[in-house]
């Protein structure tokens, strides 16, 4: 199993599953782990923070039975993340992120960040918290910065959370980059919307060294060759 606390030599290449053929669901994450996907990205989409919905508990289940030994990362588009946290941990998630957006001070009467790290890690996973891209640095840094030590991952949307097959937005990487000269050598910095071949390199240099990919990576009719291309990105 991978550990996510461990500075990566490599951008690690975190295959969304939302982009997979939901039919054939662990034949398709085998795929691109056997073509070098280091981990798995899991959408949780609850119609209510986000239009859309897609998948929970059941689907981190299914995936987790055919596949005992990949990380799984689980993003939470949800506006009550507290509720999923046993649930997600039971159905055998590595790693819960939620959104800075669902917690005070962004939303007074929202989610206290500290108290829900807590309870991530006393159910046994890592810890990460999301921020998208029309929340301010000033709104990162009150929302995030007090829990930047006690977090494994910091994920940067570059895309208006919802949906695969977006346009990358560059302007997120001005965050990245006061992220990146913050964190520990344990937390690592994702990235997540819009990267493919072209954009990866500018994620990477501005300090994400979790790469997500969906429609890029299984879109293509050369997996492989995508991820050889976004791992030679460096970090
Ligand atoms: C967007 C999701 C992403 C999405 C990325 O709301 O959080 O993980 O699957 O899709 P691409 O890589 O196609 O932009
Ligand atoms: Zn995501």
């Amino acid at each position: 199993m991978l550990d996510i606390t461990q500075p990566p030599t490599h951008p690690l290449i975190a295959a969304s599953i939302l982009s997979a053929d939901f039919g054939a669901m662990a034949k398709d994450c085998q795929d691109v782990l056997g073509k070098g996907a280091d981990l798995l990205h899991i959408d949780v989409m609850d119609g209510h923070f986000v239009s859309n919905l897609t998948m929970g508990a059941d689907m981190i289940r299914g995936v987790r039975r055919h596949l005992p030994d990949v990380f799984l990362d689980v993003h939470l588009m949800v506006q009550r993340p507290g509720d999923y946290v046993d649930s997600f941990a039971q159905a055998g998630a590595n790693l819960f992120a939620f959104h800075v957006e669902v917690c005070k001070p962004m939303r007074p009467d929202g989610v206290d960040a500290g108290e829900l790290i807590k309870r991530i890690r006393d159910a046994g996973m890592s810890p990460g918290m999301v921020v998208n891209p029309p929340t301010t640095l000033q709104q990162l840094e009150q929302g995030i910065g007090p829990h930047l030590n006690d977090l494994d991952l910091v994920l940067v949307m570059s895309v208006i959370p919802g949906r695969s097959g977006q346009k990358f937005i560059p302007e997120v990487l001005e965050k990245t980059r006061w992220l990146k000269e913050r964190t520990a050598p344990g937390t690592r910095i994702e990235m997540d919307g819009g990267l493919n071949v072209e954009t990866t390199p500018l994620a990477v240099a501005a300090g994400t060294d979790v790469i997500v990919t969906a429609s890029a990576l299984f879109g293509s009719d050369d997996r492989a060759k995508v991820i050889v291309a976004m791992k030679a990105a460096g970090v």
